[in-house]
């Protein structure tokens, strides 16, 4: 294709089209614009106009009058946006010269003073920078709701056992409830990763203009407060060039998306025939168009699988960025859609999790049962043998490990050992070992701190519940 291939016939751009005679070729166009998916911006591009003009009109670089009729064309063309009768053009590339181009339409001469002092660059970084913090502060909310759910379950649940397992294979009892509860701690770091990256992405990159700041006498200070940022950006190069704030969201939503799959993983297995623990209802499964007996529990496979468009998004803006020089360079237009689609993928499965935890009936008598099978009992037989017949852990371990192959042998439960046999592997055994070999008695007896005790589960679904209240 040669240069004058494919025109469109459009006039050279009216934003930067000076020494531009004519249009770009239509393929320029379409890998150029970002209005496709940048007019998710809007409301930033509009509320970071605002405080720009304002500040322009406060320190006399424009007039009162044009800051006035600035104000109110933005207002009307976020109504217009909202109307969905805003004339969105790809010629116009991406939602800064969308809302320029259409400021002035509507107010004339005072549209076009609106880029005094600023660029894209700066103006693209403050827009996406709000977005990232507004999606954020969203999916806090929905993190807490989530860990809230949680906690409730748990609550109900602090004493009803069920299998603990390590590599998949029974371990030893835990209750329920305190299976829940460590999805909130997950999740609580979750929270605070956000915060973390919250607190470093506050800072206004507004004013540092394309790359070099700008010989108007602004007031970066005016614009940062009234965009809610903790103070304006130090260094102008670094600041149109930064994306580790979404970098950081990145990160936080796939290590976030990655517990959620880990839960939805634990959701699918609880749910399937050979489990039975818990039962979803109609509303959190689909049926087999083949196979009349299927509940399908969809809505967890597609958490476990979203981590994966989520991790690509982290990954994807990683390489985006590793060998850009400073400062802008249009590469960073790329940086959008990926966020876009995490966090929508991340606030989707946050809503479907909760749902389901909500929604979930457990088994309870079912998960008692196998919460006593496979011989879980058997660390609390040799933690008896050590507390009262003094046995070093290591000696007591070997002699349980001998009964567990006796009682595998007969096809019994620990407990359904006689005495006389328990006795002729090791002679100090008595009758009270008996006591600690229930699911309930073991439970009961893990009281350390952090532990599954009923106790312990119902102490800390309550403070979590008054935590998140
Ligand atoms: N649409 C562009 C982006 O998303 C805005 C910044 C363009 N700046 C420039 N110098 N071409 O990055």
């Amino acid at each position: 294709m040669n240069d004058t291939a494919d025109r469109r016939d459009t006039p050279a751009n009216q934003q930067w089209g000076g020494r531009f005679a004519a249009g770009p070729a239509a393929i320029m166009e379409d890998i150029n614009a970002s209005i496709g998916f940048d007019k998710k911006l809007w409301r930033q591009d509009i509320q970071g106009s605002l405080a720009h003009a304002a500040m322009l009109g406060k320190i006399g670089i424009i007039a009162a009058e044009d800051v006035a009729a600035i104000t109110a064309g933005l207002g009307g063309i976020a109504q217009e946006i909202e109307a969905g009768t805003f004339p969105f053009a790809t010629a116009l590339e991406d939602i800064h010269m969308n809302i320029e181009a259409r400021l002035t339409e509507r107010i004339g001469e005072a549209g076009k003073r609106l880029h005094t002092a600023r660029s894209r660059n700066d103006q693209v970084a403050t827009d996406f920078r709000l977005w990232v913090r507004d999606a954020l502060d969203g999916l806090t909310v929905q993190i807490s709701d989530l860990m809230r759910a949680l906690a409730a379950r748990a609550a109900g649940h602090a004493a009803d056992p069920m299998p603990g397992f390590t590599h998949l294979q029974t371990a030893q009892p835990v209750t329920f409830g305190h299976h829940l509860l460590a999805y909130v701690e997950m999740l609580d770091r979750d929270r605070g990763r956000l915060a973390d990256a919250r607190r470093r992405m506050n800072v206004s990159p507004l004013g540092s203009a394309a790359l070099a700041g700008t010989s108007f006498p602004i007031d970066r200070d005016m614009t940062a407060a009234a965009l809610g940022f903790d103070r304006p950006s130090a260094n102008s190069l670094d600041a149109v060039s930064d994306r580790d704030f979404a970098l950081e969201f990145l990160a936080a939503a796939a290590i976030s998306a990655m517990h959620l799959s880990r839960l939805a993983e634990e959701i699918v297995i609880w749910c399937s025939a050979p489990y039975r623990f818990i039962r979803l209802s109609d509303a959190f499964t689909t049926g087999s168009s083949i196979m009349p007996q299927k509940r399908n529990p969809d809505a967890a496979e597609l958490v476990r699988a979203k981590t994966g468009r989520v991790t690509g998004a982290l990954v994807g803006l990683l390489m985006v960025m590793k060998g850009l020089p400073l400062a802008y360079a249009k590469d960073m237009q790329e940086d959008k859609e990926p966020v876009f689609d995490a966090a929508e993928a991340w606030a989707l499965s946050l809503a479907a999790t909760a749902g389901m935890v909500r929604d979930m009936t457990p088994d309870i008598a079912r998960m008692r049962e196998f919460a006593g099978s496979g011989f879980a009992t058997a660390t609390d037989l040799a933690d008896w043998l050590v507390r009262v017949l003094k046995l070093p852990f290591r000696s007591a371990h070997h002699v349980t490990g001998t009964l567990v192959g006796l009682a595998e042998q007969k096809g019994v439960d620990l407990a359904g050992l006689t005495l006389e046999e328990m006795r002729a592997i090791e002679p100090g055994i008595t009758a009270e070992v008996f006591s600690v070999l229930t699911v309930e008695a073991s439970v009961a007896s893990r009281v350390s701190h952090g532990g599954t005790a009923p106790a312990n589960v119902a102490r800390e679904a309550a403070r979590w519940l008054s935590v998140l209240s």
